[in-house]
C-alpha cells in the first residue's frame, strides 16, 4: 500500500490530474466506506491537493474537539463560505466563539418552546392538505414544511414573504453547487459550466432577497420577535450592533444549515416508515396512547420516546450531513501520524455510522438501538457533529422532525408509493430523489373510535 511521508496510507484508484474525482461525483458513499480497509487515516485526492480522511471515532472526537488546531477550513468550508458570507458554520476559529454567542440566545429552550407552536401550526397545514389515497412527493412536502417553519422563525414579517420563497426556490441549486464546486479542480469552478452559472445565479438571487429583508427591518425599526429582530438588537460589550454583512450571513447561515438537513432527515423517516409496517405501528400505538388524535405540541414531546429514536435512526443511516472538512492551523499528531499545518481533513458522519465495527448491523433500520439500556462507544453518532462547532439547530431539527412524525402517522397511514428504491444525489445534503409514499387517511378510524367510546 502506497504510503506518504506522514505514515498516511493513500487509497488507490487516484487518476492523474483529477485524483478521486470520479468516485466522489459518481458514488461518493460507496467510496467512503472502501476506505477504513486501508487505515484509520487514509489520504484521498481532489485535483491537485490532497486531503486526510479520518476513519475511526475516537479520532474524528480528537479533530473535533480541538477545533482550534483543527480549524473550520478545506474545500468544503471555502464553498460554504464563498456561498453565504463567514458566518457561524465556516468562520475561523478566531471569530467563533463572539458569532455562537450571537446566535445562541436565539435556540434557548425558551425561544424552542415559542417555536414550537409556529411547527405544530405548519405541520397541521401541511398533513390536513393531503387526502386518503393520494401519492405525495416525501421530498417536496417535507422540504416546503422544514423552509416554511424555518424561515417563519428567522422573519415573521408579512414583508420578508417574498425573500422566504426566494430563498426556498434557490436552495437546491446552492447545495449542489457548493458540493460541486468543493469537489472540482479550481480551473473547472471558473468555467461556465451551466451547473456553475445555475450556482452563481442561484446564489446571487438568493443573497439580494436576504438583504432587501434586512434593509426592510431596519428602515421599520419594529422587534417582530424573531432571530432577525434578535440579530439587529444585539450588542457586543461596547456596546456596538451587527454589521450588516455578518447578520446577512448568518441568516444565509441559518436558512441553509437548518432547512435541506431536516428536510432530507424527515423524507428518509418517513421513506423508512413506508418499509417498515412494524415500526409504524408501534410508532401509532405510541401516539394514540399520548396525543389520542390531535397534533402533537412542544409538551407531548418527553413521551414520544420511539419517534425519538426512529429519527435517531434515521439520522444514523442517512446523516443529511455527510462530509465535513477541517484544515490543521500548526502541526499536530493524530493516532502516529504527524500532520503539517494547513493540511485538510475530511471527516464523514455516513463514513462512521456505516463501519460495522463501531454499529453493528449498519444498513438495518433498528430504532431499538437507541434504547437507553444499549451501550454505543462515544463518538459512533455523530449526525450534528461534535465540540464546539456541534450544529447549533440539533434541538430544534429533533423537536421539529419528532412533532412532524408523530403527528403524521396519528392521522396518515404510510404504504409504499412507487416501485423504485429512492436515488441519493451528491450534494452538501444526503438527499433522496423519487421518494413516493401513499397516504392513508386515518381520521375517519378515528372519529367513528371516538364515537364508540
Ligand atoms: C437534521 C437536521 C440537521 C443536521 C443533521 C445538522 C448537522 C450539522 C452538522 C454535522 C454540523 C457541524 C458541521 C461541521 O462539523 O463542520 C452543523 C452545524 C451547524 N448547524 Fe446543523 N444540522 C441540522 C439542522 C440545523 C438547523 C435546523 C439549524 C438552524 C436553523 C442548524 C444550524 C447549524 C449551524 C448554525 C451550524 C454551525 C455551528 C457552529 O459552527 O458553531 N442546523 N449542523
Amino acid at each position: 500500500m502506497a504510503k506518504n511521508h506522514g505514515g498516511i496510507t493513500r487509497a488507490p484508484g487516484a487518476l492523474p490530474v483529477v485524483g478521486h474525482l470520479f468516485p466522489l461525483l459518481r458514488d461518493p458513499l460507496r467510496f467512503l466506506n472502501t476506505l477504513p480497509a486501508h487505515g484509520d487515516l487514509v489520504q484521498i485526492r481532489l485535483g491537485p491537493q490532497t486531503a486526510v480522511v479520518v476513519c475511526k471515532p475516537e479520532l474524528v472526537q480528537q479533530v473535533l474537539l480541538n477545533d482550534r488546531i483543527y480549524d473550520k477550513g478545506g474545500p468544503i468550508i471555502e464553498r460554504v463560505g464563498n456561498a453565504l458570507g463567514d458566518g457561524i458554520a465556516s468562520c475561523p476559529h478566531s471569530a467563533h466563539r463572539r458569532q455562537r454567542r450571537s446566535l445562541q440566545p436565539a435556540f434557548s429552550r425558551t425561544c424552542l418552546r415559542e417555536y414550537a407552536d409556529i411547527m405544530t401550526d405548519r405541520i397541521d397545514t401541511l398533513t390536513t392538505g393531503w387526502s386518503d389515497g393520494q401519492t405525495i412527493e416525501v421530498g417536496e412536502q417535507m422540504y416546503a414544511l422544514a423552509s416554511d417553519t424555518i424561515a417563519r422563525t428567522l422573519f415573521t414579517a408579512e414583508a420578508a414573504a417574498p425573500a422566504v420563497d426566494t430563498v426556498s426556490a434557490c436552495l437546491p441549486d446552492i447545495f449542489r453547487g457548493i458540493y460541486q464546486q468543493a469537489v472540482l479542480p479550481p480551473l473547472l469552478r471558473r468555467l461556465p459550466l451551466p451547473s456553475n452559472v445555475r450556482y452563481e445565479q442561484a446564489r446571487n438571487r438568493a443573497w439580494a432577497a436576504v438583504s432587501k429583508t434586512i434593509s426592510l427591518y431596519r428602515q421599520d425599526g419594529e422587534a417582530h420577535g424573531d432571530v432577525l429582530s434578535m440579530l439587529l438588537a444585539t450588542r457586543d460589550d461596547a456596546g456596538e450592533g451587527l454589521g450588516d454583512a455578518e447578520i446577512h450571513a448568518q441568516i444565509m447561515t441559518l436558512l441553509v444549515a437548518g432547512i435541506d438537513t431536516t428536510a432530507v432527515a424527515l423524507t428518509w423517516a418517513v421513506h423508512l416508515l413506508s418499509q417498515h409496517p412494524d415500526v409504524q405501528e408501534r410508532l401509532r400505538a405510541e401516539t394514540a396512547e399520548v396525543l389520542g388524535a390531535r397534533t402533537a405540541t412542544w409538551d407531548d414531546l418527553p413521551r414520544l420516546d420511539l419517534a425519538r429514536r426512529v429519527i435517531t435512526e434515521t439520522l444514523r443511516l442517512y446523516p443529511p450531513g455527510w462530509i465535513f472538512t477541517r484544515t490543521t492551523s500548526a502541526e499536530a499528531r493524530l493516532a502516529d501520524a504527524v500532520i503539517p499545518p494547513g493540511t485538510t481533513l475530511v471527516y464523514s458522519p455516513y463514513l462512521i455510522h456505516h463501519d460495522a465495527r463501531f454499529n453493528p448491523r449498519p444498513d438495518s433500520f433498528d430504532p431499538d438501538r437507541w434504547l437507553p439500556e444499549q451501550e454505543h462507544e462515544r463518538g459512533t453518532l455523530i449526525p450534528f457533529g461534535g465540540g464546539a462547532r456541534k450544529c447549533l439547530g440539533d434541538n430544534y431539527a429533533m423537536t421539529l422532525a419528532t412533532l412532524a412524525l408523530s403527528t403524521i402517522v396519528t392521522h396518515w397511514r404510510l404504504a409504499r408509493g412507487g416501485l423504485q428504491e429512492p436515488t441519493i444525489e451528491p450534494r452538501m445534503t444526503l438527499t433522496p430523489h423519487r421518494v413516493q409514499v401513499r397516504v392513508e387517511g386515518l381520521r375517519s378510524e378515528q372519529a367513528a373510535e371516538s364515537v364508540r367510546q
